[in-house]
């Protein structure tokens, strides 16, 4: 079977994912995020929480690196990875699913992954089903 630009990536992604949650400033949930994610041209662009004293202005670590992919010229994720450490796998929070959806694709992977390895595997479809997009703003 033909393997995905992402899955042949998948363990470069997962080490970007875990080298920036060391960075992550995580205070207060003292709950370290990272995220990787590959763009159209290849590239792998990373992030980390960052959190705030006034909490809800905290960053998720898909968000940063978000930014960090636009921020280099990039238009589409192909494939995410979310690593952090916790009983059930972590997987992107209710508005990074949604922030992610409007750069990738409902059948793009998204990983999730711990010190371990990888824990779960989704589709960005499976994760926002029914979703809300770009497309809902064009005309009829
Ligand atoms: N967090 C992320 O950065 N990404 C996720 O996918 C789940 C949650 C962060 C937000 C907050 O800084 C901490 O983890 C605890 O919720």
């Amino acid at each position: 079977m033909n393997s995905t630009l992402a899955e042949r990536l998948l363990p470069q992604l997962i080490a970007a994912a875990r080298n920036a949650r060391e960075q992550a400033y995580a205070p207060y949930s003292h709950f370290a995020v990272g995220a990787a994610l590959l763009d159209e041209q290849g590239r792998i662009h990373a992030g980390c929480n960052v959190e705030n004293a006034a909490y809800p202005q905290g960053l998720c670590a898909e968000a940063v690196a978000l930014g960090q992919l636009v921020l280099a010229g990039g238009t589409r994720v192909l494939a995410a990875v979310v690593a952090g450490d916790a009983a059930q796998p972590v997987t992107p929070c209710g508005g990074c699913r949604q922030k992610l959806r409007e750069f990738a694709a409902s059948d793009a992977p998204v990983w999730s992954a711990d010190s371990q390895g990888v824990t779960a595997r989704h589709t960005l479809g499976e994760l926002l089903p029914a979703s809300f997009g770009p497309d809902h703003l064009g005309p009829r």
